[in-house]
């Protein structure tokens, strides 16, 4: 799938557009097993869909797209899996860039640098520095990203800032939390995909997606298209977002 626009494969007309979306591209092992390929395959059909579903949503209005491509627990799959997943990383970002650029697509990564190949961040870098001026769709990389690593990083960073006496103790703020995770503008997660069935959130974006709407899907993350993300919108429209406040409507 290289072009954004496909003739017969339009979006439905939404009367609310998720500003951000996360999505757990989970699956992809499950997928190659039950057709008798290897799970660096299912990987592989993975950055199709990834693909496909990023020009949907374009196509459909959405601003944010936040894909968990690597977690700092996934650290722990067999060395293989872990190589082959960091360079398909390194790989997938210097083949799709120029694509993603012409689609006016901002790249940026979420995660830390220890541990992660530091030829992956060069690529990471690269291709913030390639797309920093588009504004249709900001698409965020999680590579080496972990939530509750990442609240730890901003408290340590907060701590050095209160000994070095840039912040005074007590007057920290939720905003001022913000500042310190890895993307401080990122907004606020409205829609949570998971796809493959599972219900969990693995540790992605914990802060962010205080008040998300979640959704679980049964489709494999190879199985996604941009009508399985369209679905996806639709059954978040009939989602009532309240944060905290009620609404009073009586039955009788
Ligand atoms: C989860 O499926 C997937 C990952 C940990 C890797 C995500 C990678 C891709 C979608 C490939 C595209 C590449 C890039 C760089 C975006 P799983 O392996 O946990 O599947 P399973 O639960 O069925 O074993």
């Amino acid at each position: 799938m290289t072009e954004l626009f496909e003739k017969g494969r339009k979006p439905p007309k939404f009367a609310a557009v998720p500003n951000h979306i996360a999505i757990v591209m989970d699956g992809n092992g499950r997928w190659a097993n039950e057709r008798g390929l290897t799970r660096t395959q299912g990987h592989i059909a993975g950055e199709a869909a990834l693909l496909e579903v990023v020009a949907g949503a374009i196509e459909a209005g959405v601003s944010h797209i936040t894909a968990y491509a690597f977690s700092t627990e996934n650290w722990k799959r067999s060395p293989d899996e872990v190589r082959f997943l960091m360079g398909y990383n390194k790989e997938v970002l210097r083949r799709r860039r120029d694509q993603l650029n012409d689609w006016d697509v901002r790249i940026r990564w979420a995660g830390r640098a220890p541990k992660l190949w530091p030829s992956v961040i060069s690529e990471l870098r690269a291709a913030e520095k390639l797309t920093a001026k588009n504004t249709t769709l900001t698409l965020t990389m999680a590579v080496n990203y972990g939530g509750r690593q990442e609240l730890v990083d901003a408290m340590n960073a907060i701590s050095e800032k209160v000994a070095s006496g840039k912040l005074k103790p007590g007057s920290l703020t939720q905003k001022s939390i913000a500042k310190e995770l890895y993307i401080p503008d990122m907004p606020d997660v409205d829609l949570f995909v998971r796809s493959s069935g599972e219900k969990r959130t693995s540790n992605f974006l914990p802060w962010q997606s205080s008040y998300a709407e979640y959704l679980f899907m049964d489709e494999y993350w190879p199985d996604f298209t941009k009508e399985t993300l369209w679905k996806a919108i639709s059954l978040y429209q009939t989602r009532q977002r309240r944060f905290g406040a009620a609404v009073d409507a009586p039955l009788n």
